[in-house]
């Protein structure tokens, strides 16, 4: 694993653009795994800033993102499929059609996550996928468990992680209690991957990531065991690393 630490969460997302920019210049038809909530926010900002100044082109490039809430449509406001346009894809020339979010109202949700990976397979992989990480060494929405789960799948979000999506619904009551997420099969095959993590709170998850067991209880700490992780941190994120070292 290559561990990139930045002063600042702006320092960061600029790296992990760049990244991302060097990965679609070598290859536009790029297939691009993605990932919503806070982290990757900024990321998505230099993206489009890059766009702009006509450094960037998406008209080739295919994107995947890694879950979705159950019960929420695309026109809800806090739907992943919402979250995607609102901070990427109305930005740039993404084609609408080449971006994919699994549907959280499909009539069969089973099928969903089944036609979710053929979909991978049949794009011929993701060349490089994107992951925040949660609190509790979550990523994608692979809740702390007592096993690694292969592929795409319907999973029951820990209270932890419903605390944490709270901040962004009325009552508490609007939290969604279930997501749709690639496994941790599906996110091990991605060709690269791109960890990012600011903050304090993330502190103890990028620790038992890159220094504990690799165990289900911590899923990123899987990735020990991809040939190609960048993980990206800010120095608070970094923090009881650098205090150990
Ligand atoms: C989002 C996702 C989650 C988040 C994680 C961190 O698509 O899969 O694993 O990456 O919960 O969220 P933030 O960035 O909001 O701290």
């Amino acid at each position: 694993m290559k561990v990139i630490v930045s002063k600042t969460y702006e320092e960061m997302c600029a790296k992990a653009a760049r990244i991302i920019a060097a990965q679609l210049t070598l290859k536009p038809d790029s297939v691009l795994g993605l990932a919503t909530g806070s982290t990757p926010v900024g990321i998505y900002k230099e993206l489009i800033r890059k766009y702009e100044e006509g450094r960037l082109d998406f008209s080739e490039v295919t994107t995947v993102n890694l879950d979705e809430y159950v019960g929420l449509s695309g026109e809800n406001d806090q739907s992943y499929r919402y979250f995607m346009n609102h901070n990427l894809f109305d930005h740039v020339n993404i084609p609408k059609e080449y971006t994919y979010v699994p549907s959280g109202v499909a009539e069969d949700p089973e099928d969903e996550c089944e036609n979710y990976d053929l979909l991978i397979q049949q794009l011929g992989g993701v060349d490089m996928q994107l992951l925040g990480i949660g609190g509790n060494g979550h990523i994608g929405f692979n809740e702390p468990a007592d096993s690694f789960a292969e592929g795409t799948h319907l999973t029951d979000l820990t209270e932890s992680t419903i605390q944490a999506n709270s901040r962004f619904f009325e009552k508490d009551s609007d939290v969604p209690r279930r997501a749709i997420t690639m496994g941790i099969g599906t996110i091990m095959q991605a060709r690269k991957i791109l960890l990012v993590a600011n903050g304090e709170s993330k502190a103890k998850a990028i620790y038992d990531t890159l220094y504990g067991p690799v165990t289900p209880q911590v899923p990123a700490s899987i990735l020990r065991f991809h040939p190609d992780v960048t993980v990206l941190v800010d120095e608070a994120a970094f923090k009881l690393v650098a205090e150990k070292e």
